[in-house]
Parts: C-alpha cells; sequence; structure tokens
C-alpha cells in the first residue's frame, strides 16, 4: 500500500507534520488562502498545490490523483474551517426547520460536503476529520437542501464501507503542552482496521498524559516545563525581543496595561487586582464575576469596584475612560481577560488571538506581556518537526504565523494517531 496522503483545507502544513513523521507524504494540498498555501508550498516543495476554492476543486483535484498515482490513497486529512460551527443556535436552528422555516446557517460548515465527494470519489484507506468538539452537534443543509447532522452526514455518504466513530480529546493529554479540546474523527476501510475497531471502539491511541499522571501516563506538560527556561521579555520597547530568536518577541503594551499586569498575580485576573497605595494595600476589594441572567446568557458583573473600597485610590483593574469628562469606568469584560497563564499547567488554548491579552487567558505566568511567537510554536509542538516560516528565503508576517499556529493541528497529535494506525496490522 502506498503512503500517500491529500490534505484538504491545508492551511500551511502543520498537521501534515504529523503524517511526514510517520512516513506519510502530502501528494495534494487544497487550501484556499495564498499565503498560506505560499507557506505550505515553501516546506513541501514537492506537493502538487491547488490554491483556490474546494468546491470549485475538487474534480480537478480527483483527476489530478488519479491520473498521477492510480490507486487510492493511504489517508485524506480533511481539517475544514472551525469559526462557524458554534453551539449556540442548533436548538433553534432544528426546531424553526421542524415549523418549515429555512433557518439561517454559516455555509463554511458546509465545506464538509465536497470533502465528502472527494473522499468518495478516490477511496482514501483511512480517513481523519479534525475540528472543534462542537462539529460533532453541526447542523448542515446537505446537497438535497435536507438538515442534517455533519456526522450522521459523513456515516451516511461514506457508508459502512467505513468504520469509525468522533471522538473529543484534549490534546494536553497527548503531550501537547496546551489545552485544546478538539474532536478527532477517523474511519477506515481496511478489514485490519475494521477488525480493531470492533474491538477497541476507537482508532485514536490511548491518551500518553493526564493531570498528575499514573501508572499509564505522564503527567501534563507544563508552561514551566515546556518553555521556562526561555529569555524573559517585557511588553516595552526594547525589551520585547530576544536578539538571539528574532520569532521570540511579543507586541507591546500600553502604559496602563502594563500597570495592570504588574499587578496581576499568576493565575488571576487584572480585574481582580487589589490596592497598591502602599497607604492602604487593602486586599479585601470585591473581585469581579459573572451571572447567569434570567435567559441564561452568561454576563460580566457591571458592578465591580474600581476604586478601593477602603482608601478610595485608583485600583490597577481594566478600565476606559471618558474623553471628555475623564471619568473612569470599569472595563467591559469576562474574568478571563488580562488574566494570567499558571506555570504548572499547559496553556490554554492558543487561538488567532494570542497576542492580545484582553483575550482568554493569554498572560504570560509571571511576565509582564503575552507569549511570544516562538513559545507558541513550542507549545504547538511545532518547533519538534522540521518546519520554517519563510517563503523564498524571507520570514513571513506575524499575522500569518499566528493565524496559522491558531488554526492549526497539534502535529504531535496526528504524529501518534498515525503511529497507532500503522501499528494496527502489527498488533492484529
Ligand atoms: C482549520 S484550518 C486547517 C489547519 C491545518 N490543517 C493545519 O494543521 O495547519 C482550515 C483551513 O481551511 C481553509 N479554507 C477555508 N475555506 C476553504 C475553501 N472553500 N476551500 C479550501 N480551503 C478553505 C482556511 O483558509 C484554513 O486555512
Amino acid at each position: 500500500m502506498n503512503r500517500n496522503a491529500i490534505s484538504l483545507f491545508s492551511s500551511s502544513g502543520i498537521g501534515d507534520l504529523g503524517l511526514h513523521a510517520n512516513g506519510i507524504n502530502t501528494v495534494i494540498a487544497c487550501e484556499l488562502l495564498p499565503d498560506r498555501m505560499d507557506l505550505f508550498r515553501s516546506n513541501n516543495p514537492d506537493t502538487k498545490c491547488f490554491c483556490g476554492d474546494i468546491w470549485e476543486l475538487e474534480d480537478e483535484i480527483v483527476r489530478y490523483y488519479r491520473e498521477n498515482y492510480g490507486d487510492s490513497p493511504f489517508v485524506i486529512l480533511a481539517t475544514p474551517p472551525c469559526q462557524g460551527m458554534s453551539p449556540n443556535g442548533m436548538g433553534k436552528m432544528l426546531s424553526d426547520y421542524r415549523k418549515g422555516l429555512r433557518p439561517k446557517f454559516d455555509e463554511r460548515n458546509r465545506l464538509i460536503i465536497p470533502a465528502i465527494h472527494i473522499i468518495k470519489k478516490l477511496q482514501p484507506m483511512w480517513v481523519i476529520f479534525e475540528n472543534v468538539s462542537n462539529m460533532g452537534n453541526t447542523l448542515i443543509y446537505d446537497e438535497n437542501d435536507e438538515l442534517i447532522n455533519i456526522i450522521d452526514y459523513i456515516h451516511r455518504e461514506l457508508g459502512p464501507g467505513y468504520v469509525g466513530e468522533p471522538k473529543v480529546i484534549d490534546c494536553a493529554d497527548y503531550g501537547v503542552p496546551e489545552h485544546r479540546v478538539r474532536l478527532l474523527t477517523v474511519l477506515s476501510r481496511s478489514a485490519y482496521a475494521k477488525e480493531y475497531f470492533r474491538i477497541y471502539k476507537t482508532f485514536l491511541p490511548e491518551p500518553t498524559n493526564s493531570a498528575d499522571g499514573n501508572l499509564f501516563t505522564k503527567p501534563w506538560i507544563t508552561l514551566r516545563e515546556a518553555i521556562g527556561n526561555l529569555p524573559e521579555l517585557r511588553a516595552v520597547a526594547g525589551q520585547n525581543v530576544d536578539p538571539h530568536n528574532p520569532l521570540h518577541k511579543v507586541p507591546l503594551l500600553d502604559k496602563k496595561k502594563l500597570w495592570w499586569l504588574d499587578n496581576t498575580p499568576e493565575g488571576n485576573t487584572a480585574f481582580n487586582n487589589q490596592c497598591v497605595n502602599p497607604d492602604c494595600l487593602f486586599q479585601g476589594n470585591r473581585t469581579h464575576g459573572a451571572t447567569h441572567d434570567e435567559e441564561g446568557i452568561n454576563r460580566f458583573n457591571a458592578d465591580t469596584p474600581l476604586f478601593c473600597e477602603r482608601c478610595g485610590a485608583l485600583l490597577p483593574r481594566p478600565y476606559v475612560e471618558d474623553k471628555k469628562t475623564g471619568e473612569k469606568r470599569i472595563m467591559k469584560g469576562f474574568v478571563s481577560a488580562y488574566k494570567r497563564m499558571l506555570w504548572d499547567e499547559p496553556a490554554s488554548t492558543l487561538t488567532q488571538n494570542f497576542q492580545y491579552a484582553c483575550s482568554d487567558n493569554k498572560v504570560h505566568p509571571s511576565q509582564t506581556r503575552v507569549l511570544s511567537l516562538w513559545e507558541a510554536i513550542v507549545l504547538q509542538t511545532i518547533a519538534d518537526y522540521p518546519f520554517v516560516f519563510s517563503v523564498n528565503g524571507k520570514p513571513v508576517k506575524d499575522g500569518l504565523i499566528r493565524d496559522t499556529i491558531g488554526e492549526s493541528v497539534p502535529p504531535r497529535v496526528i504524529d501518534l494517531l498515525c503511529q497507532n494506525i500503522l501499528s494496527i496490522k502489527e498488533k492484529e
């Protein structure tokens, strides 16, 4: 059997690194955005790259594969975008549909359809879908304009010839120093695999790590272990870049934010900072929080004090200032904003927003800054595989690096999955 892979929605090919580590070659990649495709091509000069909309390219991809390789590929890795897969509104969508109304939906969720067309035509031995855990609850309109759950659609279209089920995993359980909850749906049509699935009910490997470790797993890899030895940075000019590693750099923060974060302890949010007036130092000011309103929607508290409840001094908490009157008010935001991570835990999920201190749990555990690009590369396990963030010898833009990391599959997860897949025959 060949070891050819087709990577659909490949982005710059981060997840593909886990295939390549197992001798599985991405012979075709498809990606909409030219800058991501260029970065993919730069790292994989022998791959046939289809840059554009998969709806328009699906026939060409099938034709190219058949003309050049003949037999079925070993694996198709399909990682469609996840922005459209929100948990909100699925119940309403279904109820409107049952009433004969046409509910609103995100067209991006239907990108699974051209991927399934390609899979049905090329019949790979293995199929790997990766997405956010909500993929399992997502509804789409199929080719006949009928509303169907996306996983039911996959099973219906691929039929009993393929076995496998979706499973939610936290990548931290597979040695990634980051909590990243994802849905992996692995399917196979191989006879060996079917027998394996009958016994084990999944193709995913056993977790390698767990919160505290046990006889079978090591403890989660923490931020301290993963990035604790990197040079210190601070989000001010002259201290925000490591002169020896241009990727170990962070965006600057203004004076106010520096003050808030300088006073924020590890694991806490700047919204809970206490009095720093040396004559008072009151530590009992009310902290920030959120409550569910009558409709069950989570709303942050608006009455969190911004001035010390004992001495009246301004607290180093996030605030906004009225331009005309100069009046200061506590900023609108949840307790996860301006929040430091914990040294002895894996990082929080890296999103495309990891450069914003106001985004969820994005602040370094002890230094006044967010994570650097290099730290994100390490935490996403990209640094463990051969990959360069440059095209034609020129470094790519920081934004492309952040987007690529934030949307990627940690290669270690795909690597361990492929090791398991390839070992199935031996286990049999
Ligand atoms: C979740 S990311 C894939 C991440 C990738 N597997 C990795 O590990 O780096 C999804 C990708 O699908 C691409 N995409 C979105 N719409 C597309 C379309 N219509 N055709 C092809 N690719 C598309 C996005 O630009 C994005 O790069």
